[in-house]
């Protein structure tokens, strides 16, 4: 992604977020949101020192690229991703912020998030194995790591501000943000994620799970937060599937491969990273999103 130049946090430019994610940072700005992803990526919930060149803006592009696919069956919180149209103090910096931001409207934000699993997969085979359910869900005996369901699987979690997010049923999910809500956050997932499962899935691509948010905009149910990014879903290639085991993700498996052959016991502080293989890390995301939305891809140059 030669275009883009590399950013690790916004207070390189002398910005000052109000909030700062592992990856994204926030401002505020009244009834609008500024969301910049930079170039952190994290391995085993540690943030690593080096930026994989150009990830946030991929993540962001992936992102837009969903909106796109969606088109008008989808409300959302999008005002644009034009860095060259912010205000100022931002629009001094349209070049760093190229590609990786979107100012959206501030949404009434519901706290729970809304995964589908397609996929037994993570904290999804975990419960299974320990309750034979996944959130209130029964599910066949004897299935095994990362095999497909028989349909997809509603599997909400409270949106920890600290910590993890915990998998909760689906009517604790619904005394959280309302029967009527539920419903048709529930609803919308599912079309969600199988639209856009079928649609990876003719490129090779399996979304075993995703996780989407949700706000109130203008009175109305909306779309939030990034969309069916490798950081909100996993992402497996079709052709290395194989249930009964762990699938490597296609986005970290590149850097987890590295970290592994590192002694490093995956606690803070992380390792010093080859620029190489940071390199290759980007590459890798670039060629996912080559696979979904290769127009997109020539249309950015990248
Ligand atoms: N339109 C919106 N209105 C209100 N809140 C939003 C909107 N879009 C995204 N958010 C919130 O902004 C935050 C995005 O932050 P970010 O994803 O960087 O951090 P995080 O989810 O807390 O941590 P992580 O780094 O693990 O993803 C989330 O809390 C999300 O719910
Ligand atoms: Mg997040």
């Amino acid at each position: 992604m030669k275009n883009v130049k590399p950013l690790i946090s916004t207070e390189e430019l002398g910005l000052k977020p109000d909030f700062r994610g592992k990856v994204r940072e926030i401002f505020d700005l009244g009834e609008q949101l500024l969301l910049v992803a930079t170039d952190r990526i994290s391995a085993y919930d540690v943030v690593m020192n080096e930026p994989v060149p150009g990830r946030g803006a991929l993540l962001t592009q992936m992102t837009l690229s969903w909106y796109d696919h969606f088109g008008d069956d989808l409300h959302h919180h999008l005002v644009h991703a034009d860095s060259r149209e912010l205000p100022a103090p931002f629009a001094a910096h349209a070049d760093r912020l190229a590609h990786r931001i979107m100012l959206v409207h501030k949404a009434d934000r519901y706290d729970i998030e809304a995964v589908v699993r397609g996929y037994l997969a993570g904290s999804g085979f975990a419960d299974y194995t320990s309750t034979g359910a996944v959130c209130g869900h029964t599910l066949p005996d004897g299935m095994t790591r990362c095999e497909k369901l028989p349909r997809p699987i509603f599997t909400p979690a409270t949106k920890a501000d600290e910590g993890h997010d915990e998998n909760i049923t689906e009517s604790q999910a619904a005394d959280i943000v309302g029967a009527k809500a539920f419903a048709e956050i529930k609803e919308k997932s599912f079309f969600l994620y199988e639209s856009a499962r079928d649609y990876a899935a003719q490129r090779g691509v399996i979304i075993a799970d995703t996780k989407f948010e949700f706000g109130v905009i203008d009175g109305r149910l909306a779309l939030i937060d990034e969309v069916l990014t490798p950081d909100s879903s996993r992402y497996w290639d079709k052709e290395l599937y194989e249930p009964g085991r762990e699938q490597d993700s296609m986005d970290k498996q590149i850097l987890r491969n590295y970290l592994a052959g590192l002694p490093w016991d995956r606690n803070p502080p992380p390792p010093a990273l080859d620029p190489a293989v940071l390199e290759r890390v980007a590459d890798g995301y670039v060629s996912i999103f080559r696979r979904l939305f290769p127009a997109q891809v020539e249309a950015l140059q990248w």
